[in-house]
């Protein structure tokens, strides 16, 4: 029988209050990133007015904002004057190493309104974001939300690139391919970690000039090809390793074996597929996976989180061997790597 980890200890009447209106700790943030507030203080301390002034805030709501914030430990205020507190100009102001401010906007605009009709899903197992098979080609049908989504990726897959090229051994590869690599900000770790590598990223053919841009940013044109195609209808280029990341928990457990027989088609003799995912403890998973395999399910058709060994047989169905499994040191994700037999 499983268990589950409980996050925060024993519940008990103080945490039931409070978990009543947590959302609403949520949405100041998801606001404060919506007005600019981070973005704004980065130039410097201001006072309230003057934020309301920079921002076209209206003057009823703002005061208990801000001092909210500061409750939270987003800002800090001295005499009347708000600052950044050190979190908050380290991860929400764009342009910073680390940038969350995609994912709290994909939260804001996007999961906040499915998480809105968790008790509607429970009851039908339906996705309540206008999943479906063609989701990401109807979001591609916009380019500024194309670049909007490959740019949250970075953030999403930025703490788990330099792990994955630390944690799997690329000596014995050659050149490798990631499938559904966004505009390729994993790819571009890796060869700048491993410069033995050539690297590839099959996705979808709208991502390409974002694409473009992110290599030339870098200064990785020529070092990593872009193949365009569809992952389930076209041939997936022959190479020594496939990358699968975040990939396999948008779709169901059936779409996954058959995208690793398509995997398998591809790679040279002997050849690995590394997955990673934000993989469930197989006994105690932890409220935090738990969160995002719902948040993956609610805005997919048949996605969810899973478990090594769920991955293990979908690996094994396909004609793979399971060659291990290790959790990165930093952040939520497992690396599992499969041989082709
Ligand atoms: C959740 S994102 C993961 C991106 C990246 N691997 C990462 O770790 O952040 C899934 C990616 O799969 C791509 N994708 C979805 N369906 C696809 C298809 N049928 N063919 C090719 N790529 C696809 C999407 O464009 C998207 O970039």
């Amino acid at each position: 029988m499983s268990e589950t980890v409980r996050a925060n200890g024993p519940m008990d009447t103080a945490g039931v209050m409070r978990l009543t209106t947590a959302y609403a700790e949520s949405r100041l943030l998801h606001s404060a990133v919506e007005v600019g507030v981070f973005e704004l203080l980065a130039n410097g301390p201001a006072v309230e007015p003057e934020i309301r002034r920079e921002l076209s805030l209206h003057a009823r709501f703002l005061p208990h904002f801000l001092d909210a914030l500061v409750a939270l430990g987003l800002l800090e205020k001295d005499g009347e004057s708000y600052r950044n507190a050190p979190a908050a100009a380290q991860v929400l102001v764009p342009g910073g190493e680390v940038f969350l401010g995609g994912r709290v906007r994909a939260a804001a605009t996007k999961h906040y309104h499915t998480w809105g009709r968790l008790t509607d899903a429970l009851r039908d197992g339906e996705a309540k974001a206008g999943g479906g098979p063609n989701a990401f080609k109807r979001l591609y049908s916009d380019p500024a939300q194309t670049r909007a989504f490959l740019i949250h990726m970075d953030a999403n897959n930025g703490q788990v690139a330099p792990q994955l090229a630390a944690t799997v051994d690329w000596s014995g590869i050659r050149d490798f391919v990631d499938v559904g690599g966004a505009r390729g900000n994993v790819a571009a770790h890796l060869v700048a970690a491993h410069p033995h590598l050539h690297g590839g990223v099959f996705e979808l053919p709208a991502v390409e000039p974002v694409f473009d841009e992110l290599m030339a940013e870098r200064g990785l044109t020529g070092k990593v090809t872009f193949h365009g195609g569809d992952f389930f209808a076209d041939p997936l280029p022959a190479t020594d390793a496939i990358v699968l990341g975040h990939v396999l928990h948008d779709w169901s457990g059936d779409r996954c074996v058959e995208l690793l027989e398509r995997v398998r088609d591809a790679l040279n003799p002997g050849g690995a597929v590394v997955i990673y995912d934000q993989m469930l403890d197989e006994t105690a998973p932890a409220l935090r996976s738990l969160i995002g395999s719902l948040n993956v399910g609610l805005i997919t058709e048949g996605g969810g989180e899973y478990t090594v060994s769920r991955c293990r047989t979908w690996l094994e169905k396909a004609g793979f061997r399971f060659a291990k499994a290790t959790p990165f040191p930093q952040g939520n994700d497992t690396v599992v790597v499969g041989i082709k037999n």
